[in-house]
């Protein structure tokens, strides 16, 4: 049996800081109602003229290096991300190329929020089956470019960056499964209005931004990835115990410590950086995974629950031995 297992991580934040206090200057908010409904203190902003594929190279380029592996090596490049540079070339190509890892499959995948374990299924699919011996899998965002400014119920909730990491096969673990969901049905509660097909304006005549209705994502949000959680943990026949470090996607600290509370953790085995990231999209989880493997808090051999939740909706998990 082979597995994929991830052989090096990587993150980039944009070095500007926007603190809830600046928004304060912006809109009619507070820190006090950022933190206590979020969690969140503060995010990283793209620099003008930054894109999703700056950072995700610098994401890629530090995974890579933790990894030991050369742009040659790689045979593969799967990118989650909602805000593309581009709406062609894919963002995965933009990369290879400024990698030099050209002549490997390479391409996004648009999941919202869980485009990254959207991403890590689909390169695991490839390692697990002997297709790819090196496999890049981005999470990367610009959120901030989609954004409304004006709007105090979605601007504060957002931050850019990009996490990566490298996947090699392994003989003895890795990764144990992947659980993807989508339900289109919900479409209506968390989107972005326009589009190619759809006319870059709609018809209030807006252009690109996020539409949200909080309350009921928060809620389908809770209630799904407790779902997901216990689907996972049934699949691989493991009890709650098994799981040393749960690393969620980055949207709302009560979300996150709703899911803490399903699977019996305390929050000091939960890995949480929406109070400085903010919601990243596609970026939280890696980004999440990153910092606590280079804090030193995960290790070599633990077991990891990654989850994710986002537009569409979609949900996903992964399951794996680091
Ligand atoms: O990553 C993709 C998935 N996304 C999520 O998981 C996000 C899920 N949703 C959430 O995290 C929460 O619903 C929010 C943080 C977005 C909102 O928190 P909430 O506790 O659900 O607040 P709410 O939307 O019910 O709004 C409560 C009040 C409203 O005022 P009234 O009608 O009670 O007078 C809002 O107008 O808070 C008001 N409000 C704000 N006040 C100050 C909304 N945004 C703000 C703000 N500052 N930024």
């Amino acid at each position: 049996m082979t597995y994929a297992r991830i052989a090096g991580t990587g993150s980039h934040l944009p070095e500007r800081v926007l603190t809830n206090a600046e928004l304060e200057t912006l809109v009619d908010t507070s820190d006090e109602w950022i933190a206590e409904r979020t969690g969140i203190r503060q995010r990283h902003i793209a620099a003008p003229g930054e894109t999703t594929a700056d950072l995700a190279e610098q994401a890629a380029r530090k995974a890579m290096a933790a990894a030991g592996v050369e742009a040659a090596e790689i045979d593969l490049i799967v990118l989650g991300t909602t805000t593309p540079d581009l709406i062609f070339p894919s963002t995965a190509c933009l990369v290879q190329a400024r990698l030099g890892a050209n002549g490997c499959a390479a391409f996004d995948v648009n999941a919202a929020c869980s485009g990254f374990l959207y991403a890590l299924s689909v390169a695991n699919q490839f390692v697990r089956g002997g297709v790819a011996r090196c496999a890049l899998v981005i999470g990367a965002e610009t959120l901030s470019r989609m954004l409304d400014w004006s709007d105090r119920s979605t601007c504060v909730l957002f931050g850019d960056g990009a996490g990566a990491v490298v996947l090699k096969p392994d003989a003895e673990t890795g990764i144990l499964s992947t659980h993807l969901h989508a339900d289109g049905a919900y479409r209506h509660l968390l989107y972005n209005p326009v589009g190619v097909s759809a006319g870059f304006r709609d018809e209030k005549n807006h252009g690109v931004r996020v539409m949200m209705t909080g309350n009921d994502v928060f809620k389908v949000a809770v209630k799904t990835l407790d779902a997901v959680v216990e689907e996972t943990l049934a699949a691989n026949g493991l009890p709650k115990s098994a799981i040393d470090w749960l690393i969620p996607h980055q949207a709302n600290l009560r979300i996150i410590a709703a899911t803490a509370r399903r699977l019996e953790m305390p929050m000091e085995r939960v890995v949480v950086t929406v109070d400085r990231h903010g919601n990243t999209s596609a970026a939280s989880v890696p980004l999440a995974l990153d910092e606590a493997v280079r804090s030193g808090r995960v290790r070599r051999g633990d077991m990891l629950l990654l989850e994710a939740f986002g537009g569409g909706f979609t949900w996903g998990s992964a399951l794996l031995r680091f």
